[in-house]
């Protein structure tokens, strides 16, 4: 992983290093921020654009078929290296079309398990333009099945990217909103992290710190936008990545799921919006790690710890109760239904329907 401001400029030598000087570029990116901002052209600028095909078609949210359409382009140019610059979408279209380029068969089969990952990809660069998705060191991608209602994931060790270059002044152009949603992702994944049963040592000590950094940084970098709480919120973000691709997103991401998929809020908002109460539910299974949970988020107890969470989401302008992002009581059994039960098994205080539709209801 490369980190600072200004690093984005290391690129040409990194892609020199992982595929030679002159391999073909597959680079993908969202439809226009990237270009708006100039951003674009000093990237095609400094890697020479002969070598260069675009893919710069990726939405929030992908689904299957734009998926196929990057991997089918991918393929045709016979790229040797895949750049991926945005943000997590376009670095999880990114991270597939990598794999899958060196693979047989349509994108499809993958994506439905008819055929598996088997080994490596071409060489995957990502660069983050946001400060949440983490996507940039994790080995998964997800994507989003709006036909049939539906989130798939695709994981496979070969699917870590190669080279992770997190330039905060990316960061710069997202709007406060972004900033919020994807940072509220990162914050929520470290506590997840943190009480999961999977939890070891080094993870704990990565999500104590992404909790902080979070904590003191993520309401400046709302609010003010400065270059340094963005990288505070760059570093937090990445860092939080690392940490769960040991001790996985848990209880908060498997609610969020419905909630993008039925009612479409943001992911980061989907998955922060349990956090208080689901660190109220682990607070007493994990007693002995409380005291240092506490001091990173600088409280004393419980009380104050979600009292202070709701109140860095109000600062952001984040919602906090589940009616104001438009779940009235007959939508708890929604989320009750489509939460991904699979992922709730790895928190340490069991959790059942009846209470989940209690916590639910409380939220309203
Ligand atoms: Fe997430």
């Amino acid at each position: 992983m490369i980190f600072g401001p200004g690093r984005l400029a290391n690129l040409p030598a990194v892609l020199e290093e992982v595929a030679g000087a002159q391999a073909k570029i597959f680079l993908v990116t969202g439809r226009r921020n990237l270009r708006e901002s100039g951003v674009l052209q000093q990237v095609v600028g400094s890697i020479g654009s002969p070598r260069v095909t675009l893919f710069d078609q990726v939405t929030p949210f992908p689904a299957p078929q734009l998926v196929s359409d990057a991997l089918e382009a991918c393929r045709q140019c016979s790229s040797q290296v895949v750049v991926a610059i945005g943000g997590g979408s376009v670095i999880d279209v990114g991270k597939i079309v990598s794999i899958l380029t060196t693979h047989e068969g349509a994108c499809q089969e993958y994506l439905t398990g008819e055929r598996r990952i088997s080994h490596q990809g071409v060489p995957f660069i990502a660069v983050p333009t946001t400060s949440g998705s983490s996507s940039e060191v994790t080995p998964g991608a997800a994507i989003w099945d709006w036909e049939t209602s539906r989130s798939i994931n695709l994981n496979h060790p070969e699917m870590f990217p190669n080279v992770a270059i997190v330039d905060p002044e990316l960061a710069m152009s997202m709007p406060k909103e972004l900033a919020a949603v994807t940072g509220m992702d990162a914050f929520t994944s470290a506590f997840e992290s943190y009480w999961s049963k999977e939890a070891e040592p080094v993870s704990d000590a990565l999500d104590l710190q992404v909790i902080q950094w979070f904590s003191n940084h993520l309401e400046n970098s709302c609010t003010n936008g400065d270059l340094a709480s963005r990288s505070w919120c760059s570093l937090a973000a990445t860092m939080s990545g690392v940490a769960y691709s040991n001790s996985h997103p848990n209880v908060c991401h498997a609610i969020g799921r419905p909630l993008t998929l039925f009612w479409e809020v943001a992911h980061g908002q989907a998955v922060g919006i349990t956090l208080p109460s689901m660190l109220r539910w682990t607070a007493p299974a994990i007693s002995h790690k409380l005291p240092a949970l506490w001091d990173a988020l600088g409280v004393n107890g419980l009380e104050e710890a979600t009292g202070r969470i709701v109140q860095i989401m109000d600062n952001c302008g984040l919602k906090t109760s589940l009616s104001s992002l438009g779940i009235n009581p007959d939508g708890i059994e929604t989320l009750v239904e489509h939460t991904r039960w699979d992922r709730v098994s790895a928190l340490p205080a069991p959790l059942g329907h009846d209470d989940l539709r209690m916590l639910l209801r409380d939220l309203l």
